[in-house]
């Protein structure tokens, strides 16, 4: 029974374990398949972390793949992004590896010698190319070259569609942990425009990009507010978390094992918000043969933090120590940067670039001139920690 819960981790579920979401399904199909029309979305998914924007993409893929070639891009994975920053080679180097592994999942047997040929007339020489995982992908170190090498990669979708429209209905580009791009710093913006002079003149490929944003979020507005590179033309669709009355169904149908009373469901649903990866991460660590109620969840969940909190301690590991008190400042109430900077002894330019660190990783939210930190589950996490060891789990500790 417990199979039908799948683990916090798992972005690939089965459609046993995929709950919900039969709006959102239908409602994003029907707008991806009006690419095969010639009419491909720009497509923009938000929501918070856990909320199941990978699962919902991953669902979508396996819809759509018989008549679609999919190509899906996740900027974490980027080698690059694993051992220090995304940068824009590593996002056209990700990019195209990523292409040429579909078109071979499709089975587009000729891609090899066709991406060969087209190496050729784009004057991309041949000795720049290195095999990683067996897929070949230009190396080219000039700036000139990374040009050269980024319209190449960008325009290859709409090149392949040409090719082999006879073997499919189009092309379909979802890129992953978008938010990731905050990394190129003051390139970001530049890049949201080079993208977009490309997506937008597309006709048979659409792009879907992901990633954990809140509304708030200064990328949404580089991206799509007013001023931003796509200017309101990209379609953007939050995820939301699910329901009370959402989670409570998906209680009773996947985990009737376990019996809630009603003031410990409402506990339940209050630790965890109706998110998923929280809802899933809990439900597999509650036994059964009790009533849950109020005070057995509240009990258990302290148990469960540092699990819900996994990803969360992760980030925390990789602050530096400013940006670590800063967060432990903020637990208790949202401050003004003045405010914070005293509590931490420094002058408020001092923690200019902390606070925007924080604020690109989505740790912390700024809203009405004031800081806070953005996901509860941290906040449990870290005043337990306190709790237990009567110190915070600074860097140095
Ligand atoms: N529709 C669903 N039905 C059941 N469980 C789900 C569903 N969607 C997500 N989950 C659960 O939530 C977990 C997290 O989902 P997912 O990785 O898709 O979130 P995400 O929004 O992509 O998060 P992140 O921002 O961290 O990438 C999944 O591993 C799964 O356990
Ligand atoms: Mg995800």
């Amino acid at each position: 029974m417990m199979d039908v819960i799948p683990w916090g981790l798992n972005a690939e579920l089965t459609d046993d374990q995929f709950f919900n979401r039969e709006r959102d399904m239908l409602f994003l199909t029907k707008l991806l398949d009006s690419t095969k029309d010639g009419i491909p979305p720009a497509l923009l998914l938000t929501g918070i972390r856990g909320v199941g924007k990978t699962a919902l993409l991953n669902k979508l893929k396996n819809n759509l793949k018989k008549d679609y070639l999919i190509v899906y891009l996740d900027l974490s994975s980027s080698n690059n992004y694993q051992e220090d920053k995304l940068s824009r080679m590593a996002f056209m180097q990700l990019f195209y590896k990523r292409i040429i592994e579909s078109c071979k999942e499709y089975g587009l047997k000729t891609i090899d010698k066709q991406i060969e040929s087209w190496f050729k007339t784009h004057n991309i020489s041949l000795k720049n190319i290195f095999n990683i995982d067996g897929v070949p992908v230009p190396i080219v170190g000039f700036e000139e070259d990374y040009t050269k090498l980024a319209d190449f990669v960008m325009n290859l979708p709409r090149n392949i569609y040409e090719k082999y429209s006879d073997e499919m209905d189009g092309i379909l580009i979802f890129i992953d942990e978008f938010q990731l791009i905050k990394d190129l710093d003051d390139e970001t913006n530049g890049f949201l425009w080079y993208l977009r002079s490309f997506i937008q003149t597309e006709k048979n490929v659409s792009y879907t990009f992901t990633g954990s944003m809140s509304m708030e979020d200064s990328l949404l507005g580089e991206i799509n507010g007013a001023k931003g590179a796509f200017g309101g033309r990209m379609l953007t669709y939050q995820i939301e978390p699910f329901s009370y009355e959402t989670t409570k169904r998906y209680l009773i149908e996947r985990a009737g094992h376990l019996e809630f009373s009603d003031d410990g469901f409402e506990r339940f649903y209050k630790c965890t918000r109706g998110i998923p990866f929280y809802i899933n991460t809990f439900v597999r660590f509650l036994m059964p043969g009790e009533i849950l109620d109020n005070e057995k969840v509240s009990l258990e969940f302290a148990n469960v933090l540092p699990f819900l909190a996994i990803n969360l301690i992760n980030d925390w590991k990789n602050l530096s120590k400013q940006e670590q008190k800063i967060i432990t400042t903020l637990l208790d109430e949202p401050l003004r940067r003045v405010d914070i900077a005293r509590n931490l002894d420094v002058t408020s330019g001092a923690i200019g670039a902390s606070l925007n660190n924080l604020l690109n990783k989505g740790l912390i939210m700024y809203e009405e001139s004031r800081y806070a930190v953005s996901d509860r589950i941290l906040s449990a996490w870290l005043k337990n920690e306190y709790d237990r060891r009567g110190v915070y789990p600074y860097r140095d500790f």
